[in-house]
């Protein structure tokens, strides 16, 4: 049995007195046994939501790191430093990433080798666009980017693999729970295929307009294991009802 997973992804959001009060708010919040929380708040923020989150169960990942070792590449924040602030999880490959910074699938398998080098542990998105999964693309698209972040080092169970369609991020438009079933289900005979049978302990998430009200439909279907949530990960009441759908 695999157990859920829900993370939020606060993107580009928060301050230090949001974030407080946030956080105040989901500590309170029940979580079952067999659930496992976390939340990814911008670099400038980490050290002070770790403080925060101790003596909780929800643990923190970061939205990205450097592909590279520490050096002279300015902006760049390096696993191993995310490693040291008490980061657990990182963020890679996000379609945010890959359309507004040019992230290629080199560049998601070089920071996937370096996350698990450091000891911690990748969220490698993958997602079609609109216009890719209207041409029928859309498992050929995803294959090709869980293949590209795998060039270095195999998927096992250290890794979890976000399904994000880049046409329900942000949209309000989540896909039906079927059709999100039907990729995750694609997904993980894929990884079956390349990695064998560690492909039943990998942890397959959904992103893309996750809230409370189609949160349970989408923990149902039987390779859904939990959510990389977005917007609704800034409102402790909708990210709380999420994290409680995932099971008590
Ligand atoms: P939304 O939940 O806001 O659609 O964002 C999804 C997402 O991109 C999470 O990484």
């Amino acid at each position: 049995m695999r157990s859920k997973l829900v993370a939020g992804n606060w993107k580009s959001n928060g301050s230090l007195v949001s974030n407080k009060s946030l956080l105040s708010a989901l500590k309170e919040c029940s979580i079952g046994p067999d659930v496992n929380v976390l939340v990814s708040p911008p670099f400038a923020y980490l050290s002070s939501v770790v403080e925060d989150l101790k003596g909780s169960r929800i643990e923190v990942g970061a939205q990205n790191c450097s592909a590279y070792n520490s050096g002279a590449f300015t902006g760049e924040v390096t696993a191993e430093m995310l490693k040291e602030v008490g980061v657990e999880w990182v963020i890679i490959g996000h379609s945010e990433r890959r359309a507004l910074f040019g992230e290629r699938n080199e560049d998601v398998a070089a920071k996937v080798s370096k996350v698990l080098a450091a000891g911690l542990r990748p969220i490698v998105c993958v997602g079609e666009t609109l216009d890719e999964r209207e041409n029928g693309r859309a498992e050929t698209v995803c294959i090709e980017q869980l293949d590209g972040a795998m060039a270095e080092v195999k998927v096992d169970e250290r890794w979890v693999i976000a399904y994000e369609p880049v046409w329900a991020i942000g949209t309000g438009k989540t896909a039906s729970a079927e059709d999100a079933q039907a990729m995750h289900k694609v997904l993980r005979a894929h990884i079956r295929t390349v990695c064998g049978d560690v492909a039943e302990k990998v942890v397959i998430l959904y992103g893309g307009s996750v809230k409370a009200s189609n949160a349970e439909e989408l923990f149902e279907q039987e390779d859904i294991d939990g959510a990389l949530v977005g917007g609704a990960s800034l409102k402790a009441e909708e990210f709380a009802a999420i994290v409680s759908a995932a099971g008590n």
